[in-house]
Formats: structure tokens, C-alpha cells, sequence
């Protein structure tokens, strides 16, 4: 083990399960260790390296703008989150963007939004239904909304005000709909929760539920938004539009970000009644602004989308192969692979020899979100890898 790891075990909190390798260095779609090793990167920062690894697009804009202005406070105009603010609107179904730090820090923002519309519009409502699976973050509230009791257990009483309700129902949120609530929240395809896709019809019957009870809807676009799903939003590909949604992840292409984004009618918010330190930090929106900039201009939605099926169509070959998968699903660049048994560890591990870096979703489960520019041939490359990893595991 490296002194790097020793020391981690020495001074960090320990509250991720690290996979022993100290990466040093990255370029598109590739990071290196501190030994010099190469490994192809299918995990891209959790779905956060849009663009890739130092991107210069990236880089560039943020190597300006640490030479320009670093920080002021919120009290003052400032040109990169106007910018930002801007493209968003403008190629989003959204009016108004609030920006913050990350994707817990956007949805407790939308819960917030979505709790003074309850108090201005609806009576008081502030109860948020949310789904069994999902994932909104780690804030003591996102986790009350999140619908997974092991992020919950450990941290009882929760916040009140979440009813978490069974996934893909459209009759649960119909039965958990009082005059207490203010919205639905979910995410358009679950990430953390196993990358679950929606049924035929489940947000189109969300959305007219809402209207129909004159409640709000909030996509949590934090894993899915950014092109990760072959289109810009998520939203897009199932003919609805939220009247609240969260970014983050991809955004900034790796620099900290957040954002909330709402309907005229929904965006409610007065001065002062909600903020934040470092939301909207010049740097960020800088980084924030290259990449979406780069991704519209590019196409690199259209990409995820072309790789994103190469990458299905790869992994499905292995199916194939090997009886011990028994699910390949996703969309885009948001794909997972699942086992009959608990072997995701193992096969996480051979593929690490194999200079492949992969997520482990379950202990059954495989993710893969590799950078958004990534082409066929590393997609190849990527599955020779996992193909050799899963043959040592056996058939
Ligand atoms: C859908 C979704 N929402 C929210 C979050 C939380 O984002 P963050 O870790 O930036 O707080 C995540 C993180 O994985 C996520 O996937």
C-alpha cells in the first residue's frame, strides 16, 4: 500500500470503501496512478467528467477566470453565472436558475422552493412524495427523501415532511396525495438506486396527476442532466416538462457545482430567503459555462447517445457469453450490468487489472458512465477488458 493510502487511513473519515489506487493525473477519457499506470475511466467522477479529464475548453475557462475573479459574495453582479444562468434557460424548458454547490445542496433548495409555493399557493402543503430506490443526496433531509432505508437507518429521526412511495407506481402517488402536499420529486431514471428506468407512461401519468392536483413536479436531474442520457435533459425523452429541476454532477465537467431551475410560476423565491455562500462562484460557472457551451455546440449529447448504444450493444454481446449476467439496462452513458450472485467486487477488481475503471453499483451490479466524448474504440477497449475480467471469474 502506498504511504498516500496509509496516511488517508491515519487522517479521513472513512466513509467510502476506496478501491486501492491513487490516481495522480487524468486526460479525456484516461487517469493515471501514481505508479504511472493507465486505466480507462468508465466511472468518470460518478457521472460528474462530462467532458472528460482537463478538458481544454474547461481548463482554459477556469484558468482565465482564476486570473480575473476568484470569489465576491452574492451581494454583487457577476458575469459568469449571468452567462451561465442564460445558456440554461435558454436551451431548457425552465425560466430561473438559482446555482449552488452540489446536487444535495440543489434538491434541499427545490424542497425549499416547492415548500414556499405550498405556503403561498396551496394552503401550507409541504409534503414532498418521493420514490422507493431513489437517490437525492446526503443532506439530513435528502435523505429522508431519498427512498432507501439503508442511507436513513443510521441517522433516525429523520426531517419530516418526505413519503417515500414505491417506484414506478403511478397509483401509490395518486394514494399518498393529500391536501398536505406540495410536489412529487423524482428522478427521471434512478442512478444510485440501479439505474432503474421509468416504465411506458410513468412520468407522463406523474405530470397530469400533478397538474391535476395543481402540485409541483421536481426532476432531480443531478446523475441524468448534461447530455448523460443521449439528450441534454432527460425530460426531453419522455415528453413532459418539469416546473422544477436539479443539475449538478456534470455541469461544470468536474469543478463543484449546483443548480436549480424552475418555471416562472414556480419560482417563488424572495430575497433572502434563500442563499448560499459559494453558489454561483465565478470559477464554477466559468467551468460550468465552457461545458455546456461545448456539449451544445458539439453534439456531445448526440454522442453519449451513438457510444451509449455501441456500449449496450457491447455489453449485451457479453451477456451473451456469460449465463451469471442476467441484466444489461440503460440509457445513454448511464448503463449498469447485473449478476446473478454477489460478484460485482470480484469483477470490479479484475477489471482494475485489467487497467478498466468501473463502479460498483450493488453487490450484484455494475455502472458505467464514462466520459460524455468517449468514441467506439475505447468503448472496445472497455469491453475486451470486462470480457477478460468476467472470464476469470468463471461461467
Ligand atoms: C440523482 C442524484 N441526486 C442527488 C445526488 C447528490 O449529489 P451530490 O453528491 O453532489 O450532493 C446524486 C449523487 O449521486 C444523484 O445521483
Amino acid at each position: 500500500m502506498s504511504n498516500w493510502q496509509e496516511l488517508e487511513h491515519k487522517y479521513f473519515m472513512s466513509t467510502v470503501d476506496r478501491v486501492p489506487v491513487t490516481l495522480v493525473r487524468g486526460e479525456g477519457v484516461w487517469v493515471w496512478d501514481e505508479d504511472g499506470r493507465q486505466y480507462l475511466d468508465f466511472v468518470g467522477g460518478w457521472a460528474v467528467d462530462s467532458l472528460g479529464h482537463c478538458h481544454p475548453a474547461v481548463a482554459e475557462a477556469v484558468t482565465e477566470q482564476v486570473h480575473t475573479l476568484i470569489q465576491v459574495s452574492n451581494q454583487f453582479y457577476t458575469i459568469p453565472q449571468v452567462r451561465l444562468a442564460e445558456l440554461l434557460v435558454q436551451n431548457s424548458c425552465l425560466d430561473k436558475v438559482f446555482l449552488c454547490n452540489s446536487g444535495a445542496e440543489a434538491n434541499e433548495g427545490a424542497v425549499k422552493l416547492a415548500r414556499r409555493y405550498g405556503k403561498l399557493h396551496l394552503n401550507g402543503a409541504y409534503e414532498v412524495i418521493t420514490a422507493t430506490g431513489s437517490f437525492h443526496g446526503r443532506t439530513l433531509a435528502m435523505v429522508a427523501a431519498s427512498g432507501q432505508s439503508k442511507f436513513q437507518q443510521p441517522y433516525l429521526p429523520l426531517p419530516v415532511g418526505f413519503v417515500n412511495v414505491g417506484y414506478n407506481s403511478i397509483e401509490a402517488i395518486k394514494a399518498a396525495t393529500t391536501g398536505q402536499t406540495c410536489a412529487v420529486m423524482l428522478e427521471p431514471v434512478q442512478g444510485e438506486g440501479g439505474v432503474n428506468l421509468p416504465d411506458d407512461k410513468y412520468l407522463t401519468a406523474v405530470r397530469a396527476w400533478c397538474d391535476q392536483m395543481g402540485i409541483l413536479l421536481i426532476l432531480d436531474e443531478v446523475q441524468t442532466g448534461v447530455g448523460r442520457m443521449g439528450t441534454l435533459f432527460a425530460y426531453e425523452q419522455y415528453g413532459i416538462e418539469p416546473d422544477i429541476m436539479t443539475l449538478a454532477k456534470g455541469l461544470a465537467s468536474g469543478i463543484p457545482i449546483g443548480a436549480i431551475l424552475a418555471k416562472d410560476r414556480a419560482s417563488v423565491f424572495t430575497a433572502g430567503e434563500h442563499g448560499s455562500t459559494f453558489g454561483g462562484n465565478p470559477v464554477a460557472c466559468a467551468a460550468g459555462y465552457a461545458t455546456l457551451r461545448f456539449i451544445i455546440e458539439n453534439d456531445i449529447a448526440g454522442n453519449a447517445k451513438r457510444v451509449g448504444e455501441y456500449l449496450i450493444a457491447g455489453l449485451k454481446g457479453l451477456r451473451q457469453k456469460f449465463q451469471f449476467i442476467t441484466d444489461v439496462r440503460g440509457c445513454g452513458l448511464l448503463l449498469a450490468m447485473e449478476f446473478s450472485s454477489d460478484i460485482a467486487q470480484s469483477v470490479m477488481m479484475a477489471c482494475l487489472d485489467g487497467g478498466l475503471l468501473v463502479n460498483r453499483l450493488k453487490p450484484n451490479a455494475l455502472r458505467f458512465m464514462p466520459p460524455l466524448i468517449i468514441g467506439n474504440q475505447e468503448v472496445d477497449e472497455a469491453v475486451g477488458i470486462l470480457d477478460k475480467a468476467l472470464s476469470s471469474i468463471g461461467n
